[in-house]
């Protein structure tokens, strides 16, 4: 083999000859100690660029393999001129990414704390050709993402927010991308979708669950379904439990996992048709099956995370690590009580609609000197919406009152005007749909004032108060 008068030697190459023969190979590795000490290729020495000549001179038939950085590269040449005996190793990082052997102590640290994060995210930068960018939007710390072929410019932007579109159309026109696909991997309950907005500015296709049964959508989604982009496909993989309409997308070792499986945790599962069981089901027989190093991209991080993978999540994952078995998850599950999404009922049904916001109201108040009010004829016709939940009645009167000779609505809460309701609205839902109700009217149009000056936008004052409700005969309930 005549190896003398090469002067760059592919990963590969080098890969098979220490394999086969490696006594023909000398290695150097010219990083730093750290990097060394972390992980390297198994036989070879740390030495400084200072005593490369020295080595060089004593090989013998020999061919030294030089291990470095590329941006390094320039001065070992520089070094070795009067040198032909040995090779640059290019792109040495490969040696990781195609996993051979390893040797040194902090290899394990290294992968977990910096493989995932951070060498095989460069890896798409550098080597492939794709071009992959990840964005955030900070209200509901959503993530998005716009993945494209290089070679045909072909795009897609996966979970895009309706607040961010404008910054995401100038990215995409930046980097000369034709936008083919808007991936929504859920009906989501804490921000409206941008794929409408992007439908209507550049003309492209929007893609959901078929499950979620959105009838404006351009592609109904079914597991197992492949979308192209250039010469690549995207492939959708069914991933329910957060909600019944998750999916993941897989393109090019990575995957998009919405809110299905988060870094080190995972999305809530307690509305819109959520399934702990099925949660953990998809994680486990689905995601769990890709390979460790198949790196993940979740919908939301809270914590700064920005990417893990399989492997890591298999083993951290605080509640669906390999370790922790489907009676422990759902447990996980149930105790967690949380509050709802505080843009729920505004991001649902817009989301339903293709991101277009929609006025959920039942009621269509009179506008009386500035406050919607309705009647107690108007209410009573919309009893079976309280019932259903769309519509919140709060009486703002006192605790003796509410259960006072007027007695109140059925299922109207006991807020009392003053600090309690002023907290109440402070934390709670501004599209709610909400009646105040009081004894005669007066409290309950302060209280919708109030609510209107902290944002709220479906507010109502019943008119003539629970005396009007008692002189029109309508029931009342006394605890
Ligand atoms: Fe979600």
């Amino acid at each position: 083999m005549s190896l003398k008068k090469v002067s760059r030697i592919s990963c590969e190459q080098v890969y098979n000859i220490w394999k086969t023969e490696p006594e023909l190979l000398q290695l150097f590795d010219l990083r730093s100690k750290s990097e060394f000490d972390s992980g390297h290729i198994p036989g070879a020495s740390h030495i400084e660029v200072q005593s490369l000549r020295d080595q060089l001179m004593h090989l013998d038939q020999k061919l030294a393999v030089l291990i470095t950085h590329d941006s390094a590269e320039e001065d070992i040449i520089k070094t070795c001129e009067k040198f032909n005996n040995y090779a640059l190793m290019s792109h040495c990082h490969r040696w990781l990414e195609l996993d051979h052997p390893l040797s040194g102590d902090g290899i394990k640290r290294t992968f977990e704390r910096f493989d995932d994060l951070f060498k095989k995210g460069e890896k798409h930068k550098m080597n492939s050709d794709i071009i992959f960018h990840q964005l955030f939007e900070s209200e509901s710390s959503t993530y998005t993402y716009i993945i494209a072929d290089k070679k045909t410019k072909e795009a897609a932007i996966i979970d895009p927010v309706i607040e961010t579109v404008d910054r995401d159309v100038k990215l995409i026109e930046e980097l000369g991308l034709k936008l083919i696909y808007a991936l929504d991997t859920h009906i989501h309950a804490d921000h409206i979708t941008g794929a409408g907005e992007l439908r209507k500015k550049l003309g492209i296709k929007t893609a959901v669950s078929a499950e979620a049964e959105v009838p404006c959508v351009d592609i109904g989604l079914e597991d197992g379904q492949e979308l192209l982009l250039g010469d690549k496909t995207i492939k959708v993989i069914a991933t329910p439990g957060h909600t019944n309409t998750c999916v993941t997308y897989a393109f090019e070792g990575m995957i998009f996992t919405g809110d299905a499986l988060l870094i080190r945790g995972c999305g809530r599962t307690d509305f819109q048709q959520g399934s702990s069981e099925k949660l953990y089901h998809s994680v486990h027989e689905k995601l769990f099956k890709l390979p460790d190093e198949t790196l993940i991209y979740p919908g939301h991080d809270y914590r700064g995370h920005t990417s893990s993978t399989i492997g890591t999540e298999k083993k951290f994952n605080a509640r669906l690590s390999e370790k922790i078995s489907l009676p422990e998850f759902k447990k996980i599950m149930s105790e967690l009580k949380l509050a709802n999404p505080k843009k729920i009922h505004e991001a649902v049904p817009a989301n339903l609609a293709c991101g277009k916001p929609q006025d959920a109201r039942t009621l269509r108040p009179q506008v009386v000197d500035g406050t919607p009010e309705i009647t107690v004829e108007d209410l009573f016709s919309h009893m079976n919406d309280v019932k259903n939940k769309k519509l919140k009645l709060i009486d703002v009167r006192r605790p003796e009152e509410y259960n006072g000779e007027l007695g109140h609505v059925d299922g109207a809460e006991l807020i009392t005007l003053g600090p309690d309701l002023t907290s109440y609205l402070e934390k709670g839902d501004r599209s709610e749909e909400i009646v105040f109700i009081c004894r005669s009217g007066g409290r309950s149009g302060t209280a919708t004032v109030e609510s209107q000056n902290l944002g709220y936008k479906f507010t109502i004052n019943m008119a003539g108060g629970m005396i009007r409700w008692n002189e029109k005969k309508q029931p009342v309930v006394r605890n």
